[in-house]
């Protein structure tokens, strides 16, 4: 492949999250495991702060983080019948982020509102769509959540955006320099909009069982392995934050109609131990790359079609004014 000229360079590296708003995708914002029932939870997140409220019934819903007042955290509120009380002058929110009103002093300018992120809960995650409108599904397995013995974990906190991580997924040829991995039998799909690879992988100085398994890349900022054939899959997602760092999370899937019952937890919990081992061998890289591609191979003909489609991909900011 000859050296592309600066116009492909350009088209080929994406520009940091942030410019030109964020890309259009489900991210993982929290651990349910943050976020109690009658709980409001702060996290950073693009490049400003929201809250995840947990109402009494267990739904949740992320909206921005200050209060449309004077600006006070939210997430130093408390919680009154599902609605979210402002520490500073009791303004109260409903979970869908309208104020109803104050508790003390003014009235409330009429339609007052938070940002609220479409929000869905799944596999030990929330997540929030980066638009008004969710532009394809969360990223999730087939089968019911009761059809699985899962683990999520946020694995990993690093200087770099998200595509970074899904990055790894296409380059095949990092798994045996960087990881010593066995792989085989690849077939990686590479086409404008989607990206499915195949293969055969084991090995390696964690002692990784040999297994076939399915990758599919959504959004620019998550995985989803299925079809695994040790019953175990993962699936992991990044999330961008502060100023140019991302949270890798990470959810570790048995199927109880594959693993044995009495032996399920502690493979599931093995499985992440492995993830999270080579997931540690990824992030000095990660953390320090200053990423180029004016050299690339023909092996490399996956990593340019997904930098393509990272480059191209939509992205915009609606809750700018209000999380920031
Ligand atoms: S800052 Fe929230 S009510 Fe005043
Ligand atoms: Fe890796």
């Amino acid at each position: 492949m000859s050296s592309p000229t600066m116009a492909e360079k350009n088209r080929l590296t994406p520009k940091p999250q942030g410019v030109g708003g964020f890309d259009e995708c489900w991210y993982p914002v929290a651990l349910s495991s943050e976020v109690a029932r009658g709980s409001v939870h702060g996290c950073e997140f693009l490049d400003g702060r929201v809250v995840v409220l947990r109402a009494g019934g267990g739904e949740v819903s992320v909206l921005s983080a200050y209060c449309r007042h004077l600006g006070a955290d939210l997430a130093d509120g408390d919680i009154r019948d599902d609605c979210i009380r402002c520490p500073f002058h009791h303004w109260v929110y409903d979970a869908s982020g309208q104020c109803l009103g104050s508790e003390v002093g003014d009235r409330v300018p009429h339609g007052t509102s938070l940002f609220a992120f479409p929000t869905q809960e799944r596999w030990g995650l929330i997540w929030a769509f980066n638009g008004r409108e969710p532009t394809y599904n969360v990223p999730t397995w087939e089968e019911d959540e009761s059809e699985r013995c899962y683990s999520t974990i946020m694995v990993a906190d690093y200087r770099g955006d998200p595509f970074l991580a899904m990055l790894n997924v296409i380059d095949v040829q990092h798994l045996r320099s960087l990881h010593g991995l066995d792989v085989s039998d690849i077939d990686l799909k590479t086409e404008d909009e989607s990206f499915h690879v195949d293969m055969t992988i084991g090995g390696g100085d964690m002692g990784l069982p040999t297994m076939t398994r399915h990758a599919q890349i959504l959004g620019t900022n998550s995985v989803v392995y299925s079809r695994t054939s040790i019953g175990i899959d993962m699936m992991s997602a990044a999330t961008p934050y502060g100023d140019g760092r991302s949270r890798l999370y990470l959810v570790t899937a048995g199927l109880h109609s594959v693993i044995p019952a009495e032996s399920i937890v502690q493979k599931v919990a093995d499985r992440q131990r492995m993830s999270e081992d080579v997931i540690a061998q990824d992030i000095p890289v990660l953390e320090r790359i200053r990423f180029r591609v004016d050299k690339v191979t023909s092996s490399d003909r996956g990593i340019v079609t997904f930098l393509q489609f990272v480059t191209n991909y939509p992205r915009s900011h609606p809750s700018a004014a209000l999380i920031a």
